[in-house]
């Protein structure tokens, strides 16, 4: 039995306080001891209240004027597109060419997956993300070696392998009877084994034949307690190249629809350019999608509209899409999803922001009963964030005793500076206060 008790601020969303931000769905505390028992959360409450009935045996990791977040949850990223972070002048079609489908080869090699997850998921950890929703690459072996690494640290995540037999190069597709029979094979593996759960991931359709996709709504069916993660209605080539290839269907969500792939636990990223019909058909199949703020900036897609979303009933949450995206960061990734906002006349309040990041993404996730806030019974993701971590966030945190204001301070201002440690399953597995530690 291992008890952690850790004695800090602590802020977290006890459920969805809408995009104005009710602040009465928001729990704070000043002053507060969680105590981690397992893994688990044990209790919460008020540090004058909790520290006398501690037993002399429970140490305190002592970390006033930190805050203590729920560990926050990027519902789409890529792990193998580290190396194509910042590469310049391209929009999805040509980037997915010219920079992104070359670097995913590199993954057949075991040891390269290796190095890249070791060094992906440190990157995670830094940035305050306990649990993310991942894309490894088309080879078996990048996924062997994500989910072996996110174990080694203790981490809950979701990942799966690429399914692409067409429209990408040599090296980079699988068949419908060879993607099918990985899959399956990786499923057996790694879902529900520690804390790891697997994601059927068709890449886009533009990628899969319709033989593939007959496989897809086979493996859907027949794996009804995984996730499946996609891309759907990114950018207007993209649209119009599946309209081209998929001359039958309504709509571009309608090709994943007609072959079983939208359903509780599916995350589409993106959704830029879903009409209505499309959105009330996400929310009555209970699939969701996934704002990704900083791609959608940087490779030129569009503007997200997040009300129009919420008014249809659907649980938005929020990824980074590393590549695409800009940063591993989810505040800096909040501050970006602000601004796409603002560009449409809507103020994403700080308090959805913090929902977005943590119990709103699991609640995306189907995760909302183990993750997302700082309930006893909940498995023990956190982060400290560091409201002074440098001189600027400093000056401006201590302007206002308001800990939404901070948080939005936090969400403009912040990086992975900002995080002075991360914990999963109640342990430490990253800090910057000094304390080694190994995996
Ligand atoms: N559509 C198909 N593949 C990708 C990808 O890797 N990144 C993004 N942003 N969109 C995609
Ligand atoms: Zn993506």
């Amino acid at each position: 039995m291992q008890v952690t008790a850790v004695r800090s601020s602590l802020l977290h969303c006890l459920r969805d306080p809408g995009l104005a931000g009710d602040v009465s769905a928001i729990e704070y505390f000043p002053d507060a001891i969680t105590l981690v028992r397992d893994g688990l959360i044990e209790r919460v409450a008020p540090a004058d209240a909790l520290l006398s009935t501690l037993g002399a045996d429970v140490l305190i990791d002592d970390h006033r004027g930190k805050i203590l977040v729920p560990g926050f949850i990027d519902t789409h990223v890529h792990y193998p597109q580290m190396d194509v972070i910042a590469s310049y002048g391209t929009q999805l079609l040509d980037w997915l060419n010219r920079y992104t489908f070359p670097a995913e080869i590199k993954f057949a090699d075991r040891a390269h997956a290796d190095a890249m997850a070791t060094f992906f998921l440190d990157r995670l950890l830094e940035n305050g993300t306990t649990t993310a929703s991942v894309f490894c690459t088309v080879h078996p072996q990048s996924v062997d070696a994500f989910f072996a690494e996110s174990e080694a640290r203790g981490l809950r995540m979701i990942a799966g392998k690429c399914l692409m037999d067409q429209n990408a190069p040599d090296g980079l597709r699988d068949t419908a009877t060879t993607g099918y029979a990985d899959t399956k094979k990786l499923i057996e593996c790694w879902h529900g084994h520690a804390r790891s759960l697997y994601a059927i991931t068709p890449r886009f359709a533009p990628t899969s034949s319709l033989a593939q996709m007959d496989t897809m709504r086979a493996l859907s069916t027949e794996h009804p307690t995984t996730y499946v993660q996609s891309h759907v209605a990114e950018n207007r080539a993209e649209i119009a190249w599946v309209a081209e290839l998929f001359p039958e269907h309504r709509s571009y969500l309608d090709v994943y629809d007609h072959y079983g792939l939208l359903r509780d636990k599916s995350i589409y990223a993106h959704c830029i350019y879903l009409d209505d019909v499309d959105r009330a058909r996400m929310t009555a199949a209970g699939a969701t999608p996934a704002f990704c703020p900083t791609s959608n900036l940087f490779i030129g897609s569009g503007l997200y509209d997040l009300k129009q979303a919420l008014a249809a009933g659907n649980v938005v949450s929020v990824g980074t899409d590393v590549g695409g995206g800009t940063s591993y960061s989810m505040l800096r990734t909040l501050g970006e999803a602000y601004k796409v906002q603002q560009l449409q006349g809507t103020s994403l309040s700080p308090a959805y922001a913090l929902y977005l990041a943590t119990l709103g993404g699991a609640k995306a996730l189907s995760l909302d009963d183990k993750l997302g806030s700082i309930t006893p019974g909940k498995e023990a993701d956190f982060a400290l964030l560091d409201p002074a971590a440098t001189p600027l966030l400093a000056r401006r945190t201590s302007l206002r005793d308001d800990p939404m204001d901070v948080f939005f301070a936090l969400m403009t201002l912040a990086d992975d500076r900002a995080i002075a440690a991360t914990y999963a399953g109640g342990k430490c597995v990253h800090s910057r206060l000094g304390s080694a530690i190994s995996f």
